[in-house]
């Protein structure tokens, strides 16, 4: 299986996508680390490992890390509710949070993967606070990362935050940069691809027909989520983003793709914190990134849905 770390914010996407990896033998969860985000650290760690006790995989190792951007105003989410997760439809978790800093632990896991010949994929559904922390203090651990695959930006799509600036990245952006400029493979779902990934209500309904307790508290985590704006979409229904990140690992065949050098804007102006990139290699900056840009969706909601029902 392959070896990931997921760094996350849970958040009701995230906590699919949680459920998602942890459903799928294709891939081995070797830790989980949280970052503050949608709403404050202290919670995101919690909510993880309440995530982690539905999916009956308390044995994953939850670590609490950054609460804050390296510079900037903090931010949080908007659409997973006060505690993150809709309330009090999670189990109680299972284990107790584990020793060890997140920036700690992904050093110590990267260093030894780099040492090892054997990388890790690293998978970001929140603002990237504690890898680019890690890479910060010690450049190396990129030899030690096969891919970073991560929920950030918006090209075409404009932003969720600003005009111009999707939630993940406007929430640290220069922890975005440090990690765009890393040298490890990076792959980015932005908004483009995510807004394709819409829970529409047949979709839900479909969903929520299939037996089991983690299908019904899914669905039911969905349906709070859903901001049901048909203006927004173009039609009714939340956008899974982050579970994106987790079924290109399994199934890259359901995405199009764009290779582009991509950066972050960090001039303080109303771009701030915007994605940028390079398609038509119009500069000679070089091509850092895979951008995924199509999704196939009802290949990925076949994937999503089935997953999630093989829990029962
Ligand atoms: C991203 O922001 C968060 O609110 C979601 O969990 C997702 O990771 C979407 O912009
Ligand atoms: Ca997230």
């Amino acid at each position: 299986a392959l070896p990931i770390i997921i760094d996350c914010d849970p958040g009701v996407d995230d906590a699919i996508a949680l459920l998602l990896a942890l459903a799928s033998p294709e891939l081995e969860v070797r830790a989980v680390t949280t970052v503050a985000g949608n709403v404050p650290g202290d919670r995101t760690a919690e909510n993880a490992r309440r995530v982690l006790a539905l999916a009956g995989r308390g044995d994953v190792p939850v670590h609490a890390g950054c609460v804050g951007p390296i510079l900037g105003p903090v931010m949080r989410g908007k659409y997973s509710g006060a505690g993150g997760l809709g309330g009090t439809l999670l189990p109680e978790a299972e284990a107790p949070l584990a020793a060890g800093h997140a920036v700690d632990v992904l050093t110590a896991e990267l260093s030894a993967a780099a040492r090892a010949g054997t990388p890790v994929t690293v998978c970001t559904l929140g603002p990237f606070t504690n890898l680019a922390v890690a890479l910060a203090r010690d450049p190396s651990l990129a030899q030690g990362i096969k891919q970073i695959v991560s929920m950030a930006g918006a090209f075409v799509a404009g932003g969720n935050r600003t005009p111009t600036a999707e939630f993940n990245v406007l929430a640290d952006p220069h922890a975005a940069e440090i990690v765009l400029r890393c040298g490890a493979p990076v792959v980015l779902a932005p908004l483009d691809v995510t807004f394709q990934a819409l829970a529409t209500p047949a979709r839900v309904a479909a969903f929520r027909a299939m037996p089991g307790r983690v299908v019904q508290t899914a669905a039911e985590l969905i349906t709070f989520y859903d901001r049901n704006d048909p203006d927004r979409y173009g039609e009714p229904g939340g956008p899974l983003h982050d579970p994106c990140v987790v079924a290109y690992l399994l199934k890259p065949e359901l995405f199009g793709a764009r290779a582009a050098n991509v950066s972050v804007e960090l001039t303080e102006g109303k771009c701030y914190g915007q994605t940028v990139g390079d398609f038509f290699n119009t500069t000679d900056r070089p091509r850092n990134a895979t951008v995924l840009s199509r999704l196939d969706a009802p290949g990925f909601f076949d994937l999503l849905w089935s997953r999630l029902a093989s829990y029962a």
